[in-house]
């Protein structure tokens, strides 16, 4: 896997540092930049240089400081918009909740918001503020909205905040945020020319025309799958359960809530996928017969037959040869992660599959964060701390592309996949 290595190396990074006790974490964050060979330039807001001085900035730089856009002369006043065009990537670090909010409205009000609005680059952005404000609806929105226009938010982390109280709310570590940085480099691209299939969601099975058999399952993991995986350039097709959060914009969205609809979507779009995620929490039972009329109050006890539905990804996985995608399923599993994830990747004929631990403390469901294994034949290919899901679907794009290469026999960055493939 390519960690980044010499990825930075003459790339264009502008580093928008707003108003935030974390400022200070910005001058580590700009000094591992540039150690990596990156070009970095600083922008701050007015309040961010009563945290930090400017001068602090321009000598690990050694380039100006923009701090106040309506201060330059002539030759500088178009300095923020010749650097919005020439930054390769934008990081905002610390954001304050006062950014996120003028970001989101496309307000500009200083060096930081005017190279923001102005650029095309991708933007990372890293929180930081007291718990109360991350928490709090509108900030909340302003990062939703921030996603869906495409930003990648490096989430806050637990801990003692500027306060003393402890909560989340502190900026990631500069290291988290490098990798970041370094991960947006190293993989832009990379499934370019690629149709991938993600399924998400959990299914919902009728018994009368308002009560169905259900699951947890929230649908964040696979969206997180699907939106890693069209940011890295492939076309993505999301078949999408029940799910509780909206799906990504620019993938294909197939609605498909029962496991019958889930069924007949993914046996239709898989011959059409390179690669095929079944991330969905698909019902093994369905009730034998969903009552027409509602179900009435009787006194009586209610029996409910249920039969088994069919395994999807093991048909996808018995398809031939030249129709086949690569195929990686994941195991819900209470107990026994290995032993069962080993199992079900054998019997299900899978390429690879994605462990994740359900109920107890570490429960995966509905969470925003998630600790997996990927199993492959040959055991055990990772070890990841519990991360934010976009984090984890990242990691799993860099290790499904590698493995997804290997098995078509082609080279690091040849990826014309179906063509190579069926030719
Ligand atoms: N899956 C499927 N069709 C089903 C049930 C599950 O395609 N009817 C897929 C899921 O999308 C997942 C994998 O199979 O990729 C494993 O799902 P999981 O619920 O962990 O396992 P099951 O096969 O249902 O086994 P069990 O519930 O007994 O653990």
């Amino acid at each position: 896997m390519m960690e980044g290595a010499g990825a930075l190396a003459g790339r264009r990074i502008v580093v928008g540092v707003s108003g935030s006790i974390a400022a200070y974490k910005a001058v580590t964050l700009v000094r591992l930049l540039s150690e990596r060979g990156a070009v970095v330039d600083v922008a701050m807001t007015a309040a961010a240089t009563r945290f930090v001085g400017p001068l602090t900035f321009a000598s690990l730089t050694h380039r100006p400081v923009l701090d106040n856009v309506f201060e330059l002369d002539a030759d500088q006043q178009i300095a923020h918009i010749e650097l919005a065009e020439a930054a390769d990537a934008i990081v905002l670090a610390p954001a304050t909740a006062n950014l996120l909010g003028q970001l989101a409205a496309g307000l500009v009000s200083d060096a930081v918001t005017a190279i923001a609005c102005a650029s095309r680059a991708p933007v990372i952005v890293a929180p930081a503020m007291d718990a109360g404000m991350w928490t709090n609806p509108a900030t909340q929105r302003n990062v939703a909205t921030l996603r869906d226009f495409g930003y990648l938010i490096v989430e806050p982390e637990v801990g003692t905040l500027a306060s003393g109280l402890t909560g989340v709310g502190r900026l990631a570590e500069p290291p988290t945020i490098l990798d970041a940085v370094e991960r947006l480099f190293a993989r832009a691209g990379d499934l370019e020319g690629l149709h991938v299939v993600v399924s998400a969601g959990g299914t919902r099975e009728p018994l009368d025309p308002v009560r169905f058999i259900g699951n947890r399952s929230s649908g964040k993991m696979g969206a997180a799958i699907a939106e890693a995986a069209r940011d890295r350039g492939a076309s993505v097709t999301l078949i999408a359960g029940a799910m509780s959060v909206t799906p990504p914009r620019g993938v294909t969205v197939v609605d498909a809530t029962t496991a019958a609809a889930m069924r007949e979507s993914v046996l239709r779009a898989a011959p059409q996928a390179d690669i095929l995620v079944m991330a969905a929490a698909i019902a093994d039972f369905a009730p034998a017969r969903a009552s027409q009329h509602k179900i009435k109050r009787s006194g009586a006890n209610l029996q409910i037959e249920l039969v088994p539905n069919p395994d999807i990804v093991a048909e996808v996985g018995e398809m031939p040869d030249d129709v086949r995608p690569f195929l990686i399923g994941f195991a819900a599993e209470s107990d026994d992660l290995e032993t069962n994830a080993a199992a079900k990747l054998r019997d299900k004929g899978l390429d690879l599959i994605v462990g994740n631990v359900v109920g107890g403390p570490f429960d995966a469901i509905g969470s925003d964060e998630n600790k997996v294994t990927v199993f492959a034949a040959e055991g055990a290919l990772s070890d990841w701390p519990m991360l934010p899901k976009r984090q984890v679907a990242e990691r799993l794009w860099d290790l499904i592309a590698d493995r997804y290469r290997h098995a078509r026999g082609m080279a690091e960055g040849a990826e014309t996949g179906r063509g190579r493939r069926r030719s």
